[in-house]
């Protein structure tokens, strides 16, 4: 399936592309059932880390800064009450999977690599693609946090600038659950910050460019159905508040990058070289 001209044309325009009923209602439910066994299989009293774009840092540990080339879950920031129990089962207590179900685990890595994804990747102007991370995002209901707006190449940087998102929407997702708003055309913004794994390897930092406020009040939101498949410009501004509904809003999300650009060795997320990025 390629994209039309027209599509292309958006896309360039407004930085992001909603492609409705990309991927089967199957499909969309094969992730669902691997991400519950991989959530049930985690034995969370091992490691347990909270993520939050908002405080990244403060949350930032080894076992966050060492996924890159594994597949790890972790928690809701308001997952835990004051005495560290889980106020909700586990399986509704996890943020995210991360980072790299689509290298390691079958099931991920079919639904990641197709001809229609690859195809769509060279119509949004990738020559030679590959697959940095992948993530599963649950938005679990009433506790699922917001993500607050932020361009992806803040956390993905590459020189060039080249990071895309594939973002597949695997339920409804509507403003009352935490659906994505991003502001059209915002990828004409510079990069406002960046991310940094530290020099010493075992936190990461917040470097300003810009340090000026997102105009919120351009945002849209894009309510999805099950199925939708959503890309990003790497600088497009995108968020979503928190899912205060009862319902889950599961989605899966996999950046991209051009092979030829740089990428450098401060970028959080780095992999072991028993596992080089792929392609398609
Ligand atoms: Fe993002």
């Amino acid at each position: 399936m390629s994209l039309v001209q027209s599509q292309i044309e958006s896309f360039e325009q407004n930085g992001y592309l909603v492609l409705d009923n990309f991927v089967s209602h199957e499909e969309c439910n094969k992730l669902r059932v691997r991400a519950s066994e991989i959530v049930n299989d985690f034995d969370y009293n091992q490691s347990v880390t909270i993520f939050t774009t908002n405080e990244q840092t403060r949350h930032s540990d080894l076992f966050f800064l060492e996924s890159g080339d594994k597949i790890r879950c972790f928690f809701e920031e308001e997952a835990f009450d004051e005495n560290g129990k889980l106020k909700q089962p586990k399986e509704l207590s996890i943020n995210k999977i991360g980072h790299a179900m689509h290298d390691l685990d079958p099931i991920f890595d079919s639904f990641s690599r197709t001809e229609e994804l690859e195809t769509v990747a060279k119509d949004v102007g990738f020559e030679d693609p590959r697959i940095l991370q992948s993530m599963y995002i649950f938005k679990q209901p009433k506790i699922g946090g917001e993500v607050s707006c932020h361009q992806d190449a803040t956390f993905l940087y590459t020189e060039p600038v080249s990071v895309k998102g594939f973002w597949f929407a695997l339920e409804d997702a509507s403003k009352e659950n935490g659906c994505m708003w991003v502001i059209p055309g915002g990828h004409r913004y510079n990069l406002k910050s960046r991310f940094y794994r530290n020099k010493k390897g075992n936190g990461t930092e917040i470097e300003i460019l810009d340090g000026s406020k997102w105009e919120t009040s351009k945002m849209v939101p894009l309510e999805v159905n099950a199925g939708t498949m959503v890309i990003l410009h790497g600088l497009l501004p995108h968020m979503s508040y928190a899912n205060r509904s009862n319902l889950t809003r599961h989605a899966f999300t996999m950046h991209l990058i051009e092979a030829s650009a740089d990428y450098p060795e401060w970028n959080w997320l780095q992999r072991n070289s028993d596992l080089p990025l792929r392609g398609f």
